[in-house]
């Protein structure tokens, strides 16, 4: 371990939020309630293995009162005829919480997640102040159409209503930011919903709840259940729930998937990746090298997408995976909340398990491990890996084909640029890609060529709420951010009226 483990002491608003445990209840209409059969389970810090946090293990009867929680706020409470004005009103009120309790909710984040507090603040709470703000200008911009249709003296016009009550399920990666993604456009089209964060990091989403109310939003519109997968089922389904949103694996995904489309459910699905950056011979090494870097090793990798497999052209495959690995030797891995921190713990002991039996089969499948593979020394129960290279020559490997979600790059040697595309669109998914060079034609042939849902060129990871995000092929269903984000939580209602 390169970092610090000793942390500074938590803010007060941090701390006060940890030792009430009535704070961290099913958030069930405006009720903190324990689970209807008492269960719970412990929220852990990653760096070190320990309970932060006792939380209900909400079963099929809460999962059912926060749903009727939603329905009513949906079909009879203040939030069904609540002006347009207003609902963006609310939405920027709580975008002011948000902002104003972004120390208090990067510490939990940090805490909970295991991530370095410095990126919870810039990246996981500046973007869920900025979700909340894009989305609060909405309400006032949904506007149906007057259609010119052929029959004489008929007026058809469509409007567009909010979906209904939505479950939404939402991963460990990005705790409270996955939240903002699924509640900022639900509310602003007029939705309500119930909200089940991870089983790993609940604690954001309970106290984004909280804010909701504090920001004025009626309750029973954000209802928050926290549990695991079963209570994600539960709420999948729930025939009182009329669309699900959805971010994690790729396997649950279609579960969920199959599951919508029996019960003819509304649904979006944001899966898994891997990614491919693509190194072409003219790009400015140093920035490639930063840039992908970056691409990987964020978060520990641990990112929906990551850039995970790098194409470098042959010959400058040595000095580009030198530069990488002085780079991932020189990165400190510590506790999130330490405050030279670059690298935190994985989430989970499942997780690391998963990403370590990643390592094992790279090596065994005859990848040359570069960098890293192993867990560092002092890392005292804490799920840390170290920031990991293999070069690789097939692109069949493990390594080079599944998912890992940790800090595992595989380099990948090319010789020309038609080989390159192929190789890069041969996955199961299509969540991202990226191109480095400096020649513009280059850079947009291959933004044609790579089938993704988000083209980086020169530079990686880059995220608005107004610009579209979401998967081609296996790595999901529909967009979030912008115009089709918000469309997710619409439906088109067509009036047609004889005038005679
Ligand atoms: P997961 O897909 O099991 O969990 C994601 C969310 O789904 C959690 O809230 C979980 O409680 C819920 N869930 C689990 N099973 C469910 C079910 N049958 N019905 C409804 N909800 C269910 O992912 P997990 O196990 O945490 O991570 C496994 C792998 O998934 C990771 O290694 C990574 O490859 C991928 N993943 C991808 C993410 C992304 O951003 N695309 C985020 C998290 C994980
Ligand atoms: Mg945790």
């Amino acid at each position: 371990m390169d970092a610090s483990t000793v942390t500074p002491p938590l803010s007060d608003a941090a701390r006060a939020f940890l030792d009430a445990p009535e704070r961290q209840r099913l958030l069930i209409g405006e009720e903190r309630r324990e689970a209807a059969d008492g269960r719970t389970f412990d929220s852990l810090d990653p760096a070190t293995g320990q309970p932060i946090a006792r939380v209900p293990q909400a079963g099929a009867a809460d999962v059912d009162a926060a749903v009727r929680a939603a329905r009513a706020a949906f079909e009879s409470g203040p939030w069904a005829t609540l002006p347009a004005a207003d609902r963006g009103r609310l939405l920027t009120r709580l975008a002011g919480l948000v902002a104003d309790h972004a120390e208090e909710l990067a510490e939990l984040e940090s805490l909970d997640n295991g991530k370095p507090v410095k990126l919870a603040r810039v990246v996981d709470v500046a973007q869920t102040v900025a979700h909340f703000e894009y989305f609060a200008g909405w309400p006032t911009k949904i506007e149906g159409d007057v259609v010119p249709v052929r029959v004489p003296d008929t007026l058809c016009y469509t409007l567009r209503e909010p979906v209904g009550v939505c479950g939404q399920i939402i991963p460990w990666n990005f705790p409270l930011l996955m939240a903002a993604w699924k509640v900022a456009p639900a509310l602003a089209a007029g939705c309500t919903v119930v909200l089940k964060p991870a089983e790993q990091t609940p604690l954001t989403a309970l106290r984004l709840g909280e804010l909701a109310l504090e920001a004025g939003i009626p309750p029973g519109v954000v209802n928050v259940v926290t549990g695991d997968g079963e209570t994600g089922a539960a709420l999948v389904d729930h025939p009182g729930v009329d669309k699900i949103a959805f971010t994690g694996s790729t396997v649950v995904g279609r579960e969920i998937g199959a599951k919508a489309g029996r019960a003819l459910k509304r649904v979006t699905l944001e899966l898994g990746g891997k990614s491919p950056s693509i190194i072409l011979p003219d790009a400015d090494l140093d920035a490639a090298v930063k840039g992908s870097f970056q691409a990987i090793y964020f978060n520990t990798g641990q990112a929906c997408n990551a850039g995970s497999r790098l194409f470098v052209p042959r010959e400058s495959f040595d000095q580009v995976v030198g530069a990488l690995a002085d780079r991932a030797r020189a990165a400190r891995l510590g506790p999130g909340l330490a405050p030279d921190t670059q690298l935190g713990p994985l989430v989970s002991e499942d997780q690391l398990r998963r990403v370590t039996g990643y390592i094992e089969a790279g090596r065994e499948e005859g990848a040359e491990l570069v960098v890293g593979g192993g867990v560092p020394d002092g890392a005292n129960g804490g799920y840390f890996v170290e920031p990991t290279l293999f070069a690789a020559t097939s692109d069949d490997l493990r390594i080079a084909r599944e998912e890992i979600f940790g800090p595992v790059l595989v380099a990948l040697p090319y010789e020309s640029v038609e080989e390159v595309a192929e190789r890069a669109n041969d996955s199961e998914y299509g969540l991202a890609a990226g191109v480095w060079t400096r020649s513009l034609a280059s850079a947009h042939r291959l933004a044609s060529l790579l089938r993704a849902g988000s083209i980086y060129i020169n530079q990686w990871g880059m995220s608005d709420p107004a610009a579209p995000f979401g998967g081609y092929k296996a790595s999901g269903i529909g967009r979030e951010h912008g115009h089709a984000g918000l469309d997710a939580y619409l439906e088109t209602k067509t009036v047609w009226a004889t005038l005679r």
